[in-house]
């Protein structure tokens, strides 16, 4: 049947992915987090492991490339595609929010929000029966207030600390967020066996 490919997430996910991993006796310290290499064999556990920029892990999931992904709940949220979604990791745990500038008024009016996340932040404001204008942005959301851009920001906090340093606060909270193990809907009946071993397995350590 072959190796059992997984995307991963590089970036902040990777670590506590490879811990995950190390808890399972599966040693992939070997891959270098800085090296251009993207996939890494381990015949021994069976595995395949595909780096990927956490945003196109669904995608490559959904595709079959990679049997399983290992992806954050925002970028699922974000961009719905047809993968199952089969555990909640509990790792890498942050919480999607809506933030402002510290000095926003609770009557200060919220027109424009910036944000990594359109289809999160409208789906959020629509359901308030709020209208506002989406403004995409691809990192340092944060800017978006600072500099006039938008009323509000829909981004992930996890310590809080890139809000406080730049003199934003929590203005209304939308979900928490962690990372999923996602599958291929065909590898998932294809798999099953193994898939459902490795399930097992990680149920025992989260
Ligand atoms: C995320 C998010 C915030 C930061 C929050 O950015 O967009 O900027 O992390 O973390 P904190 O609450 O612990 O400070 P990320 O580093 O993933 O990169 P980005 O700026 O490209 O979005």
């Amino acid at each position: 049947m072959g190796l059992l490919s997984i995307a991963l997430s590089k970036g902040r996910i990777l670590k506590d992915t490879l811990e995950i991993f190390n808890r399972l006796n599966m040693d992939f310290s070997d891959i270098d987090k800085d090296s251009r290499k993207l996939f890494f064999d381990y015949e021994d556990y069976g595995m395949r492991l595909i780096l990927s920029k956490p945003s196109d892990v669904p995608t490559y999931v959904e595709h079959g490339v990679a049997d399983l992904g290992i992806a954050g709940k925002d970028v699922l949220l974000e961009d719905k595609k047809d993968v199952f979604e089969l555990m909640d990791l509990k790792i890498s745990k942050c919480r999607m929010i809506v933030a402002v500038k510290e000095s926003h008024c609770e009557s200060d009016p919220i027109y424009k929000v910036a944000t990594k996340y359109p289809n999160v932040a409208e789906t959020f404001f629509l359901k308030k029966a709020h209208p506002v204008e989406i403004i995409k942005l691809n990192g340092s959301i944060e800017l978006g207030p600072l500099l006039g851009l938008s009323d509000a920001i829909v981004d992930i906090v996890a310590t809080g600390k890139t809000l406080k340093e730049n003199k934003l606060k929590i203005y209304e909270e939308i979900c928490p967020i962690s990372a999923r193990l996602i599958a291929n809907q065909v590898s998932f009946r294809l798999k099953s066996e193994e898939i459902h071993k490795l399930m097992e397995k990680l149920n025992k350590v989260i």
